[in-house]
């Protein structure tokens, strides 16, 4: 059937027809808000890069989880910085770690929302990379033993679900190995599976202190002209027990989060990562976009690529939206 036959402008004409016809819809029930989290007390700082992210001392972290109450958002997803950082990462796995303490608190006045905490070294080694260095390389096997106990350490302290995002090669199993033989075994694992070395995560650094203080993370993230690569990937985190696997960053992978779509049933979430978030800001700043479309757009075409799950810094922003109606706009 062609045109004159058919005319696509048909179901375009009217509002309600537009609504009927929508493929597409944003849901908060899919969003997991990032929040930082800093050793001190009394603090909150915006981060520079990221406007309207802030970095909390745990006493005043309740001001920013209330607000993702309130926006009904089901999920967090904690990072920490530490005042301390070593070669070993030390202050990821103690028992009052940064991390440790968020979990309790936040867990103790909130014990509906589900948290999710990140499991890697390089906001807490004085080097920034992910994993244990000796002789300017990065040791994988070495890191597992960290990763490990970081990840036991976390869900002793109260954490719902871990994610390794250090692109070890088999973090995810070493994880669900030490999590079952502690009887952890119902604590599920979103496996940063297909993680690039990527431009976009400067912000993050930034607002984590995390940025390699020598090289790059090259070595264990993936390049980003590889898409077999990240299947390969996924593969291998599926096999190794991984719950969730993730796509990061989001918008300039959209075709991989398609393709893991395509070719696996697996519960599938995307990483709108910090520069994909000051982007946007910034260019709103500026005048250059209108913000709110943006980053309306920015994510539906995550979801419309298939990630059933969004890890986005606008998850506030975007339930406030949901609850307007954007859906139906
Ligand atoms: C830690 C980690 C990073 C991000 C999430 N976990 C940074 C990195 O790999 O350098 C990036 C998130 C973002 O940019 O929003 N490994």
């Amino acid at each position: 059937m062609y045109f004159p036959i058919l005319r696509l402008r048909r179901l375009r004409m009217k509002d309600n027809f537009r609504k009927m016809r929508r493929e597409t819809r944003l849901s908060s029930s899919n969003l997991i808000y990032p929040v930082f989290i800093q050793d001190g007390r009394g603090k909150k700082v915006e981060v520079s890069s990221m406007p309207g992210i802030y970095r909390y001392t745990v006493d005043k972290v309740e001001e920013e989880i209330e607000k993702a109450m309130e926006a009904g958002i089901p999920a967090i997803i904690l990072f920490g910085i530490p005042d301390e950082k070593d070669s070993q990462a030390t202050q990821a796995w103690v028992e009052d770690g940064i991390i440790q303490r968020g979990v309790r608190y936040i867990k103790d006045r909130y014990p509906d929302l589900i948290i999710i905490t990140d499991v890697c070294l390089c906001e807490y080694t004085n080097h920034g990379h992910c994993g244990i260095v000796k002789d300017g390389k990065i040791l994988n096997d070495e890191t597992l033993e960290i990763i490990k106990k970081i990840a036991l350490s976390q869900v002793e302290a109260g954490a719902d679900m871990v994610a390794p995002s250090g692109m070890m090669d088999g973090a995810v199993g070493a994880i669900r190995e030490v999590l079952d033989e502690y009887n952890y075994e119902d604590i599920p694992i979103m496996a940063y599976a297909a993680k690039y070395a990527s431009s976009f995560y400067g912000p993050f650094r930034d607002a984590a202190e995390s940025a390699p203080a020598f090289g790059d993370r090259r070595s264990y993230q993936m390049d980003p002209a590889n898409i077999r690569e990240a299947m390969m990937e996924i593969e291998l985190d599926i096999q190794e027990g991984a719950d969730i696997v993730m796509v990061k960053p989001a918008m300039p992978y959209l075709d991989v989060i398609r393709e893991v779509r395509n070719r696996f049933d697996y519960p599938l979430a995307a990483y709108q990562v910090s520069g994909e978030y000051s982007m946007i800001k910034a260019a709103a700043k500026l005048g250059w976009l209108d913000e709110k479309r943006a980053m309306w757009e920015a994510t539906l075409a995550i979801k419309r690529a298939g990630a059933d799950l969004i890890l986005t810094y606008f998850a506030i922003e975007l339930s406030k939206m949901i609850k307007e109606g954007w859906n139906e706009a």
